[in-house]
């Protein structure tokens, strides 16, 4: 496949993060039930992925499936579950054929015994890839994620393995689940909403949000590579100056 020659190779996020939604509208816009969008919502999944790795993009975070979700009707959850396993399972031997790498990060403990299984054997098998991460948000949430972090960094601090002054923002990102990983530079949402829905909001204290009214079903390579460009033409300024405003005391 070729890529678009306007991107700049040298000016990549090496983190892409992406709240994939939209699936059960672009159901009922088909007079069909939202599992049905679900389906269609693994073909943007593969194209995506295909168009990240083959872009140079190193890590690649899809949220899946939040600790909200469970609030759905059950028969929505299983449907969700069951896609996910046969989709992992499916999806493997690309994994391998491509180098990517699979992690996961979320309360995984709280998924389905059957999706465990089929997540652990895949992130086993593809562990050694190098060429992309691929990223599953799952039973994940920010506030969850964040608990957990503080708990944990609390009760090395009551053993005594870490004082209260010694905590900084390394020590936290530390402790949570993308400790692994950078941050995310570009942060994807489809659906025309614009919220962050509980997802990385430690994580994104500085990345670039492009929200898109495409629905998650029909978002393809092209749409990630318009969410590149428009990345590439901002100017990311963490708080301080333009590099292009004057310093008045130079005047
Ligand atoms: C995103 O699509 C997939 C999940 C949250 C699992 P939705 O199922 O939220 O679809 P909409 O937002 O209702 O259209
Ligand atoms: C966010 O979508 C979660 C995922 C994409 C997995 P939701 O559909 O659950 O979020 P809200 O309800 O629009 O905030
Ligand atoms: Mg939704």
């Amino acid at each position: 496949m070729t890529l678009p020659n306007d991107l700049d190779s040298s000016r990549l996020p090496q983190h892409v993060a992406i709240i994939m939604d939209g699936n059960g509208r672009w159901a009922r816009q088909q007079g069909k039930i939202r599992t049905f969008g679900h389906q269609n919502g693994v073909l943007a999944v593969r194209d995506t992925v295909e168009a990240a790795a083959e872009l140079g993009v190193k890590f690649l975070s899809l949220y899946a499936f939040s600790t909200e979700n469970w609030k759905r009707p059950r028969w929505e959850v299983n449907a969700l579950m069951e896609l996910l396993i046969d989709t992992i399972s499916k999806e493997t031997k690309t994994l391998m054929d491509n180098n990517i790498r699979l992690q996961a990060i979320g309360d995984i403990n709280s998924l389905p015994e059957k999706c465990r299984k089929q997540l652990d054997e895949t992130i086993q098998k593809t562990n050694s890839n190098t060429r992309m991460t691929l990223i599953l948000a799952l039973s994940y949430s920010s506030r969850w994620e964040i608990t957990n972090a503080v708990q944990e960094i609390v009760s090395e601090a009551i053993k005594g393995n870490i004082k209260p002054e010694d905590i900084n923002d390394n020590v936290i990102s530390d402790h949570m689940c993308t400790r692994f990983c950078p941050d995310p530079e570009l942060l994807i949402r489809t659906s025309g909403e614009y919220r962050i829905s509980n997802f990385m909001l430690w994580q994104i204290a500085y990345t670039e949000l492009f929200f898109t009214n495409k629905l998650w079903p029909d978002f393809r390579r092209n749409d990630f590579f318009d969410a590149i460009r428009d990345f590439q033409k901002r100017e990311r300024r963490y708080g301080m100056l333009s590099e292009n405003q004057p310093d008045d005391n130079d005047a």
